[in-house]
């Protein structure tokens, strides 16, 4: 049975049992400050089993992309030295939302299991919550009389809390959960081991592959549980791990899933890829060869998890998601570079061949093919550079160790400010025969790690709900004030900005944060009090409010006013973003996606797929596209709630990454249309003027322009018209300003050139004078002296004074315009045979004059601050000569 056919039948399955079919949510989350990327196949549903939003369906299933990779659930390390953990993976799954419980879940699993995919019973083993006293949750009786009627009761085990308690994160929904394991042993192992005794032990090839949760709980702040209002189910099946087992393999890495990958990092490398790592004899080759199978796992694992992220709108960067993204991709390039011998990009070409396999399932990696290849290609070319440099610096870390222990503090540095890894680092070492300090590295790391949870910490309450069982609903687009009632208040308290509260209303008119745009600022105003709300932000379909104080009465019934100015300036750049969006599509043609968008009151910022810089002409030609259509006054359209299939087929622009619901908001000026759930001008003329400020790359294929609107370019216009006015004053109001610059330019070329012929009269007249000077010293010309010359000068000086014979050694100090400056001359010959160096001995002199130089070994420079110090530079330069 293929993959394909696999995740098909899934769905298939649970199709037939009533569930409803839903896409697999990006793998990036937005909307969710407690959790990067989706970890699970339940991140998406969250707000359906803590009640923030009604679900189109109390039974759903799908298979969702997850990762793996921070946070709660972190496989990243183990990833490549097993068989069957994985960063990105597939996770089939079914839902009942306050629908079906125990019984439905665990009959259906064991239905398609042992009646579709036909695995036989007695590979199969399930355990079942043992219940935990301090938690005050039961032994669930109920799973097991279940159970009982399915299998043999000597297949079932009972788990703790660690592998039968499933929590999404620190807070939120949890319950117990009852899990399924595969025993894929050959029959004579399984004769002389039985299987139960190795479940949940680490064996590759009994493994879990399917969890039932049986959500029950909340868990709260402090740490306690509560019930939830309803009952739900939430099932996670490992795909990968599903497909091995129907495959009649022994590792993930065997099935169709992977093998296509694997062959063609073979095909790069030349490398031989072996099904099972050679653990019979323990020869150097054996080892060899199990690096290899190790390395290739890493590298065909992360390149899943990175062009799915990349395609999903996480680029690589230095900060949060993209960062994490950015590891991952360094982690498969460093064992490509120290295992498979990779000292060239290579990672990128895989995304061919994971389009092929999964683009048709997943269209958004088939259709950003090129755009994924290139950042990974652009990404790897950097970090090799970095693995370069580092080899360099280690080089140079050796050099100075003195004894055989390399110190950890600066293997950090090295880790730390150029991203070189601890375990290249520690191999490379110990092949030269060093070890490193292992304790000072752990030591360094520590410290920063606890100097950034620091920085991060945020602690957060739990809620107190004033009124119960609402849902809160936006009003925003219709309306900028609106009487309201809190329904419930949190307080967070963080480094980053103490102490706010998020308060949550029963409608609200304030705009969260969302598609770029950022959220409103306002009021909430009651007959006796106003408490402004800076910011408004969304988190699990709840509109969070944030005040820096509470009202005194929080039951009282207040007026939500917008700050109408502020979000009025944001609308006017949102519209304007819309516009530029479509000029760059039809300037530049239609590879241009939308990859990145900000949008506030005072400027908008916009990232987009495009491979070249863009030309002047270009840059204006989109300028004058969206000015046209500000001109023509173009009236916004909105359509609210129309069925997603047919807003595409209008031809609304929909992004990747972005998680659209069946029925979405379309919005249009002229001919842009896009799926947009932002706030708009009622009518482009509002935009008054659009201006491009800066055009840029933030990544390989990814171009950022910055742009401003009406108010802003007002501003802009207004401040070059201040220049331009300074600029004609100080030139004493001349008719033609640039007349008037140009005749400056010229003159300014005359005088440069006829002070350069006196300088050069004046060199040699200097140049007569001073020969006479020079001292013989053990046979070496010397001379040191100030004289005065410009820079240039004394460069001229040293040249013709060095000329005067083959064993010159000068020092010229001059002190142009208040700048203390050493000149350092010495012959070719010196060099050579009294292992004289220019570069040394003006960074020895320059410290006198508190500066620095260099140059090359015959002749060199030092500019520094302090002229008193001359004079003790030109008496030291002797020694040198000495
Ligand atoms: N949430 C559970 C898991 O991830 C089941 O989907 O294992």
């Amino acid at each position: 049975m293929t993959s394909q056919d696999v995740r098909k039948q899934f769905l298939d399955f649970f199709a037939l049992k009533g569930h409803l079919i839903v896409p697999s949510a990006p793998i990036v989350l937005k909307d969710d400050p407690t959790l990067m990327f989706n970890n699970s196949g339940m991140a998406q549903f969250k707000e359906y089993f803590l009640g923030n939003a009604t679900p189109k369906s109390n039974r759903i299933a799908d298979t969702q992309k997850c990762l793996r990779v921070s946070g709660k659930h972190n496989d990243l390390e183990d990833v490549g030295f097993d068989t069957y953990h994985h960063t990105m993976f597939e996770m089939l799954g079914n839902w009942s939302f306050g629908d079906y419980f125990k019984k439905e879940a665990i009959n259906w699993a064991w239905e398609l299991l042992t009646e579709v995919y036909k695995i036989p019973k007695e590979n199969l083993y399930v355990s079942v919550f043992e219940g935990n006293p301090e938690e005050n949750v039961p032994f669930d009786q109920e799973a097991w009389d279940i159970w009982k009627g399915l299998i043999d009761e000597d297949r079932i085990i009972l788990g703790n809390k660690k592998d039968n308690f499933w929590e999404m994160g620190d807070q939120g929904p949890c319950g117990p959960c009852s899990e399924i394991h595969v025993d894929l042993r050959p029959e004579a192992e399984k004769s002389q081991v039985s299987g139960k005794s190795l479940v949940n032990n680490d064996h590759p090839q009994v493994v879990e592959i399917w969890n039932n949760v049986f959500m029950e709980f909340n868990r709260k702040a402090d740490g306690s549980l509560e019930k939830l209002p309803a009952q739900h189910v939430d099932t996670g099946m490992g795909f990968e791990r599903l497909c091995m087992a129907l495959q009649g393999k022994t590792s993930n890495y065997d099935t169709d899933v992977f093998t296509p990958l694997i062959e063609k990092v073979e095909q790069i490398t030349g490398l031989k890829y072996t099904t099972n790592d050679v653990i019979l004899n323990d020869s150097e080759e054996s080892e060899e060869q199990n690096k290899t199978n190790i390395a290739i796992r890493v590298v065909v694992d992360h390149v899943r998890a990175v062009a799915f992220a990349i395609a999903d709108g996480q680029l690589p960067s230095n900060t949060g998601a993209g960062y994490v993204i950015r590891r991952i991709l360094r982690r498969a390039i460093r064992y490509g570079f120290t295992f498979l011998n990779t000292k060239e990009p290579f990672i990128n070409q895989l995304v061919a061949v994971l389009a092929n396999q999964m683009g048709e399932f997943f269209p958004e990696i088939k259709s950003q093919q090129q755009l994924v290849t290139n950042v990974i290609r652009e990404e790897e070319a950097s970090f090799l550079r970095t693995l370069d440099q580092g080899l360099q610096l280690l080089e140079n870390v050796v050099a100075e160790t003195k004894g055989s222990t390399v110190s950890g503090t600066k293997a950090f540095e090295l880790y730390d400010t150029f991203g070189f890894p601890i375990d290249l680092t520690a191999l490379i070492l110990r092949e030269k025969g060093f070890e490193l300090d292992e304790a000072g590295f752990n030591a360094a790391m520590q410290a920063q790690k606890a100097r950034s949870r620091a920085a991060s910490e945020v602690s957060t309450e739990d809620w107190s709900v004033l009124i119960p069982g609402n849902i809160e609903t936006f009003v925003g687009y219709d309306q900028s004030e609106r009487d309201v009632k809190i329904t419930r208040i949190r307080k967070i308290d963080s480094k980053k900005d103490g102490v706010l509260y998020q308060i949550v209303l029963d409608n609200t008119p304030f705009y969260p944060e969302g598609g770029g745009q950022v959220g409103d600022k306002g009021t909430l105003v009651s007959a006796n009090e106003t408490i402004e709300i800076i910011d408004t932000k969304k988190e699990n379909n709840l509109i969070l409010h944030f005040a820096k104080k509470l009202p005194e009465n929080v039951n009282a019934s207040f007026t939500a006013k917008v700050n109408q100015d502020l979000r009025s300036l944001s609308s006017r750049n949102h519209s304007a973003t819309h516009l530029m969006h479509q000029a760059l599509r039809s300037i530049l043609g239609t590879h241009v996606e939308q990859k990145g968008s900000l949008v506030n009151p005072n400027y908008l910022r916009f990232d987009f797929s495009h491979f070249a810089k863009m030309t002047e002409t270009e840059l204006q030609q989109v300028e004058d596209f969206v000015n046209a259509r500000i001109q023509e006054q173009l009236p916004l359209i909105e359509r609210r709630n129309i069925p997603i299939q047919q807003a595409l087929e209008e031809g609304a622009m929909a992004l990747f990454g972005e998680k659209y619901g069946d029925n979405v908001r379309a919005i249009k000026f002229g001919e842009s249309m896009e799926l947009c759930g932002g706030i708009h001008v009622k009518n482009t003329a509002e935009i008054w003027y659009f201006k491009i400020v800066s055009e840029g790359a933030v990544a390989a294929g990814i171009r950022r322009i910055e742009a401003i609107t009406s108010d802003a370019v007002k501003a802009h216009f207004a401040s070059y018209e201040n220049i331009l006015n300074d600029v004609k004053t100080a030139l004493k109001n001349p008719q033609d300003i640039l007349k008037a610059v140009h005749s400056m330019q010229e003159e300014n070329t005359k005088l440069a050139k006829q002070i350069e012929a006196l300088v050069k009269d004046k060199v040699k007249n200097l140049k007569a004078g001073l020969t006479a000077e020079i001292q013989e010293i053990n046979g070496i010309q010397f001379l040191a002296k100030q004289v005065d010359l410009n820079p240039e000068g004394a460069k001229d000086l040293a040249y013709e004074l060095g000329n005067l014979g083959k064993n010159v050694f000068l020092v010229l100090a001059t002190a142009d315009e208040e700048k203390p400056m050493l000149t350092c001359y010495i012959s070719k010959e010196l060099v050579a045979d009294k292992n004289l160096n220019a570069g040394q001995v003006v960074r020895e002199l320059g410290k006198f004059i508190q500066g620095g130089g260099g140059g090359q070994p015959f002749f060199a420079t030092a500019g520094g601050k302090n002229i008193a110090g001359i004079q003790n530079a030109l008496e030291k330069a002797v020694e040198f000569v000495k």
